[in-house]
């Protein structure tokens, strides 16, 4: 992250907002101000309030994260223009919230058709990022300024790695496939561990087999030059035991149409709650 990270708002301190922050104070985050509700404390010099009418009047953030629920949303950015109308004049807005369009952010700060529409930036981040291992997806439409850009994409990569899309709609997709996508390999570590238990190891030994097959092959699959493809082909011999297991997975009514079906299905709920 940059070394001056301008002081920053964030609205919502919660599971995505909460690893955010700590990220940035670990990298040396500007003195900022938290604004949530529910959060107990944060580390000084940051200052924590509860409400916006609490948000010191000395502070002007240069960028105001919004890190709260799509559908608190808009009762959020009210009560921060209630309490400090031009709050957001001179700042870089960057929301990590599903489904709220730049459109719908801008509006909802600057007024509808708002020309301030190019400085505010979506990103859709992942769980992992809790754990510095996180994969974000970002968007800014194209008329925003580089420096926006840079700084955004600096805040996102204290978590993880990061991707700009060029169009907005393609953020639905980055939702399907990656923001939700640690859920599906949850669901397949449940999956062999069921399988292993069923092929007769202790439910501990099975749960164990599972999870670090799974953590280990990411890792492996992160660490190595090699594609996904490659990989699964080091661990599959011509008529082994693994060959048996992949004929049955590639099947085309399997995996490959299931996953397909999936994130299609994904893409399409986020299409849904788009605002
Ligand atoms: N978690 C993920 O995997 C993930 C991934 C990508 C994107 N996101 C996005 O990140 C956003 C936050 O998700 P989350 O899981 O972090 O939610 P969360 O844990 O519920 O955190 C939101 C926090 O903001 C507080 N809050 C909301 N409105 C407030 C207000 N007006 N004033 C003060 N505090 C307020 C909430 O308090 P209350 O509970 O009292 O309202 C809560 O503590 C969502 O828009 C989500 O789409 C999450």
């Amino acid at each position: 992250m940059a070394e001056h990270t301008p002081p920053l708002l964030l609205i919502g301190c919660g599971n995505m907002g909460g690893a955010l922050f700590e990220a940035w104070v670990a990298a040396g985050l500007a003195p900022s101000v938290v604004l949530d509700r529910k959060k107990e404390a944060i580390p000084a010099p940051h200052r924590l309030v509860r409400s916006a009418a609490e948000i010191p009047a000395d502070f002007t953030p240069s960028v105001i994260v919004l890190a709260v629920k799509p559908q608190t949303a808009a009762q959020a950015i009210a009560d921060l223009l209630a309490a400090r109308p031009d709050i957001a004049a001179n700042a870089t807005v960057l929301s990590v919230m599903a489904g709220a369009t730049t459109a719908a952010i801008g509006a909802a700060l600057f007024g509808a058709g708002s020309v301030a529409r190019p400085v505010v930036v979506r990103a859709m981040p992942n769980t992992p990022s809790a754990i510095g291992r996180g994969m974000t997806g970002l968007f800014a439409a194209p008329e925003a300024p580089q420096a926006i850009r840079a700084l955004s994409e600096s805040l996102l990569a204290a978590v993880g790695a990061t991707v700009w899309v060029e169009h907005e709609e393609q953020i639905d997709a980055v939702t399907a496939v990656s923001g939700s996508g640690p859920a599906y390999v949850f669901l397949l570590a449940e999956l062999l561990e069921r399988a292993g238990v069923e092929q007769g190891l202790p439910a501990d030994v099975a749960r164990l087999l599972a999870r670090k097959t799974i953590s280990g092959a990411g890792e492996l699959m992160d660490r190595s030059p090699d594609d996904a493809t490659q990989l699964r082909h080091k661990v599959t011999s011509p008529g082994g035991t693994t060959a048996q297991a992949i004929a049955v997975l590639a099947a085309k009514d399997a995996w490959p149409t299931a996953i397909s079906e999936a994130v299609a299905a994904a893409t399409r709920r986020a299409r849904e709650l788009a605002v």
